[in-house]
């Protein structure tokens, strides 16, 4: 029997490009760069790249350019959609290969066995999301369109509360409950991966797994207490963490997702040899 061949999507998120403006070699230039080493591991390789969202930390073009230049040797697709932190023409004017039909940066990834419906959540001068009536219609479509096709749902704001206060959404912020309404009834959404957050996190929600990458910019510290923004505490909001990023792979029946870190992680036993009678053991019980 031939397995049937897995689909790799590598997902990037929260790069905040241009954070440093005083340094061309700047940390999340770096950090990014080393999150695209990783993906670029022969055990890894993804067959595309999803960037969701808050790819710079202005919007500015030139942010945007230097982003462009950093992806350009990865080999693969890259597909983006806005962050707060993102402008939409800056971010077409990267990206001219994203085509758009109307004033938002949402559109349709057709992949073998499986659709990809990458969204804008972007509301200008705002920080949390926005899913207007209008965005709202167009995943509807969307979804109607192709009721029987394995979907995955790209975004940058998660509809769900992740536990950390200063940085979550609320359940009662009414673009949720629009997006919620889309997506009802639709039984071939096989995922929701989101960033914002800083922190990787997975849920069900609305029945639907839903999960957020970890950022390649540094991390929201894990701290789960409630917040009182104007009673400072000392507490850990940023933390220099390794870059995160996400893999998920497509099988034509689940999708599995692994949420890593680009971290030193040097080999402590190696396939060389010495660990061959484990690995025909572990084989040997497999049907
Ligand atoms: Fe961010
Ligand atoms: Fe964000």
């Amino acid at each position: 029997m031939t397995a049937s061949p897995v689909l790799r999507i590598g997902q990037l998120t929260d790069l905040h490009i241009g954070f440093d403006r005083t340094s061309a070699r700047e940390a999340n230039l770096i950090r990014l760069e080393a999150a695209l080493a990783l993906l670029n591991e022969p055990g890894l390789q993804p067959d595309l790249i999803l960037l969701t969202g808050d790819l710079t930390e202005h919007g500015d073009g030139p942010s945007f350019d230097q982003l462009a230049a950093a992806l350009a040797g990865c080999g693969v697709p890259v597909w983006p959609i806005p962050g707060n932190h993102d402008s939409r023409a800056a971010l077409l004017h990267a990206f001219p290969h994203v085509v758009t039909t109307d004033d938002f940066v949402h559109y349709t990834l057709d992949l073998p066995g499986l659709r990809v419906l990458m969204l804008d959540t972007l509301d200008p001068g705002r920080h949390g999301g926005a899913f207007c009536d209008r965005r709202a219609r167009w995943l509807a479509e969307r979804l109607g369109e192709a009721p029987d096709t394995p979907t995955l749902i790209a975004m940058h704001h998660p509809p769900f509360a992740a536990g950390i206060a200063w940085m979550d959404t609320h359940p009662d912020e009414p673009w949720v409950a629009r997006f919620g309404a889309a997506i009802a009834g639709h039984g071939q959404i096989v995922g929701i991966v989101c960033g914002h957050v800083h922190q990787a996190t997975t849920t069900r929600w609305r029945g639907v797994p839903a999960l957020i990458a970890g950022s390649t910019a540094p991390a929201v510290a894990l701290d789960l207490r409630p917040i009182d923004a104007d009673a400072p505490d000392g507490r850990a909001l940023i933390a220099g963490t390794a870059p995160g990023l996400a893999l998920h792979c497509w099988d034509g029946t689940a999708l599995i997702s692994h949420l890593f870190t680009a971290s030193p992680a040097p080999a402590l036993a190696s396939h060389d040899g010495r660990m061959t009678a484990l690995l025909r053991a572990m084989a040997a019980e497999r049907p």
